[in-house]
Order: structure tokens, then C-alpha cells, then sequence
């Protein structure tokens, strides 16, 4: 039997692409089929040069056919490109129940990367009510509020987890807010670049509302090596699968929204790039008219619930299977932030 093949989405973005790197050094030989919308030679020699087994598939995600026929061929589809995008992740989910039909008793397998927008408290810049932090053992994503983000995209791979006809597996693994410099192509979050573009056009640091709100966080690339972990465990036959939730967070520091713009706007002070150090709150009118759709991976999350919320969540699954925080640990959110922010002016 040959090795199992990989469908990756997502391969030259900021996870995507730190999570390859990882891929080429430690699974070198399992065959990626990657999905890139604008394959320049430039791309093409470094995705071949990261992964040695890598082959381009071109096509964007709206290329249903195409995403549903690589998945149909593939054992394992791991996706990290959108956690919003709805045809996409249909399109997936059909390849994957034609491939279980074609192949019964070898359920393929889905590693889907969303994030914890999905637990978005919706307070609107303000401290959290109470500090409930959610775990990936007891969490059924049915009970969180239903306009949340992501949840459209991750209850059908919820719901299709371990079912009974045409059977797959499938792992939702959920990253709080990712910070840090990768070390792939897109080396910064798009929440960075983001609150980059809004400091300029506004010529200040700012929040949604107070930015009162806080969030668990974690190092790009402890979110990668958790990706790993669990596609190590997977290929092994050792994952607890039951359930297919597995957040990847970290509580040690967890700076409010303040903190961080205004740590953000004294270091573009000093830079040279804004006028003022400090933070103040955006305006609700600016906010409200720049919806991500204008700067997202994705085009569908909204600001005020993401960026706007309260959001913590614990490693429990992980924890299980033996995965640490090594990153975070040494090198938080704040102390990050400087690194961040100079890639990012480079970009
Ligand atoms: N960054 C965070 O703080 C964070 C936290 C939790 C969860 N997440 C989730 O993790 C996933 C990846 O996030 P990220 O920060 O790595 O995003 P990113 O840097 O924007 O990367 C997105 C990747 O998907 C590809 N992509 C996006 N739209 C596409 C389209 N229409 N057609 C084809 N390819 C497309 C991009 O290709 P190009 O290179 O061509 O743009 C890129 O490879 C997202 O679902 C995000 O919501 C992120």
C-alpha cells in the first residue's frame, strides 16, 4: 500500500504555509496536492522546494469541481484556507463521502482549521461577563449562539463526524488568536495586517469599541505543530476522534485589546509611521463601513465579533495527546508584537 495522500488548502497562507514547512521536514514523503489560485513560478519553487513530494493544483475556492474531485482522490484533506468559505468546505465534504462510498471501511480523514470566533461572547469591546473558559472535551458547537463565526461552515463537519452511512473522520481544530512571525511565505496574521491598514487610514492606534475584551492566544507556530500533532496521532489509527473538536489556545498571558493597540500605536509612533502613540477607540462609523470582507482570507468574518469579543478556550484534546505550547510560552502575545509589526510594514 503507498502512502496516504494529503489535499491541502491554504499552503501559501500564514498557518498554511508555516504548517508546509513543518510537512516537508517531518512527513517528506507523504504526496501533497496542493490548491493555489495564483500559482507564479516564484510560488511554484517554493512550494516544491518546502515540500519535495508537493504537486500544484490550480484553482481558487470557488473551483468546486476541481476541490471536490482532489478530495475524492485524496486520504486526507486538510484545509487552512477558509473557515468561512461555504462552497468550499461543501464541495469538500461531498468528494469525502464519494471517496467513503467507493472505499468502505477506510474513512477518509478531514483536518479543518477554523478559529474561536466560533465562542464570540459579542461584547462589543467590553470585559467579559464571566470568564468561561471553554474546553474541546464537553463543547458541543450546536449550543453556541448561532450567528457566531464559523459555525456555518464547522456543523456540518461537526454533525458528519463519525456517521453511520459513508463514514469519515473528521478533526475541527480550532486556533485562538494566532500571532507571531512564521516562517512561510505569508508570515503575518491577518488580523495584523488588518489593524495595520485601519491605523493608517484613521492615523491612530485603535479598538473596537473600549477593546476591554480579551482573547486566548497562541504562537503561529505552536498552532502548526499542533496540526501535526494531530495528523501524526490520525495517520497512527491513536486519535481520540470522537467528538473531532480540538482547540489550540494558551491562557499564560491574555492582554486586553487596549493593551495591544496601544502597544501596537507606541511602537508605529517611534517608527515614524503614525502621528501618536497610544490607543484611542476607533469610531463605530469607520468600523461598521470596514467590513474584512475588504482585507480577509475569507471575505465573510465580521470585525465586532471577532475582533470585538472575548474568546478563551483550553488545549484539553491536545493536552491528551501530548502536545505542549513551546513557542507561546517563550515569546507572548505583547512581546511579539514589534516583529510582527515589522514584517508586516516590510509587506
Ligand atoms: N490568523 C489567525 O489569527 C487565525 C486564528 C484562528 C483561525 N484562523 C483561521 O485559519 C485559516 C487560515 O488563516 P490564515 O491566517 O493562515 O489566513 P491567510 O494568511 O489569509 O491564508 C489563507 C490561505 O488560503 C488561501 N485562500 C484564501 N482564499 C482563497 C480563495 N478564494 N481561493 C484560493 N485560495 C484561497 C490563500 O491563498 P493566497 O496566498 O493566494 O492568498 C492562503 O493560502 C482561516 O480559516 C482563518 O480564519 C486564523
Amino acid at each position: 500500500m503507498g502512502h496516504p495522500t494529503i489535499f491541502l488548502l491554504g499552503a501559501t497562507g500564514y498557518i498554511g504555509s508555516d504548517f508546509l514547512v513543518q510537512l516537508g521536514r517531518t512527513l517528506p514523503h507523504l504526496p501533497v496536492y496542493a490548491l493555489v489560485r495564483t500559482p507564479s513560478s516564484e510560488r511554484r519553487a517554493w512550494l516544491s522546494a518546502t515540500h519535495p513530494n508537493l504537486t500544484v493544483v490550480e484553482g481558487t475556492l470557488d473551483s468546486v469541481e476541481v476541490i471536490e474531485r482532489q478530495t475524492e482522490n485524496a486520504d486526507i484533506v486538510i484545509n487552512i484556507a477558509s473557515c468561512d468559505h461555504v462552497p468550499s468546505s461543501q464541495a469538500i465534504l461531498s468528494g469525502m463521502t464519494k471517496r467513503s462510498a467507493k472505499k468502505p471501511g477506510d474513512p477518509p480523514l478531514l483536518l479543518h482549521i477554523s478559529g474561536c470566533g466560533c465562542l464570540s461572547d459579542n461584547a462589543q469591546g467590553n470585559a467579559a461577563k464571566d470568564l468561561k473558559i471553554y474546553s474541546d472535551l464537553d463543547l458541543d458547537l450546536e449550543l453556541l449562539p448561532k450567528g457566531n463565526p464559523h459555525l456555518e461552515v464547522d456543523l456540518p463537519i461537526f454533525r458528519a463526524n463519525g456517521r453511520k452511512e459513508n463514514p469519515i473522520r473528521t478533526a475541527i481544530i480550532i486556533p485562538a488568536v494566532v500571532y507571531g512571525v512564521g516562517t512561510g511565505i505569508q508570515k503575518t496574521p491577518t488580523w495584523a495586517r488588518m489593524f495595520l491598514q485601519f491605523t493608517k487610514a484613521n492615523g491612530h492606534s485603535g479598538t473596537f469599541g473600549p477593546g476591554l475584551n480579551s482573547m486566548s492566544n497562541i504562537h503561529v507556530k505552536d498552532v502548526t505543530s499542533a496540526i501535526l500533532a494531530v495528523l501524526k496521532v490520525a495517520l497512527e489509527g491513536k486519535a481520540d476522534e470522537g467528538l473531532g473538536l480540538y482547540f489550540v489556545a494558551c491562557n499564560e498571558t491574555r492582554p486586553s485589546w487596549h493593551d495591544i493597540a496601544s502597544a501596537m500605536g507606541d511602537y508605529l509612533y517611534q517608527k515614524g509611521v503614525l502621528p501618536e502613540p497610544g490607543s484611542h477607540p476607533f469610531s463605530r462609523e469607520f468600523l461598521d463601513s470596514m467590513r474584512t470582507t475588504d482585507l480577509s482570507h475569507d471575505g465573510h468574518s465580521e470585525g465586532w465579533s471577532e475582533l470585538g469579543s472575548n474568546q478563551y478556550a483550553k488545549s484539553d484534546r491536545l493536552d491528551k495527546i501530548g502536545w505542549k505550547p513551546v513557542e507561546t510560552m517563550r515569546n507572548n502575545f505583547l512581546d511579539a508584537l514589534k516583529e510582527s509589526l515589522d514584517v508586516a510594514l516590510q509587506a
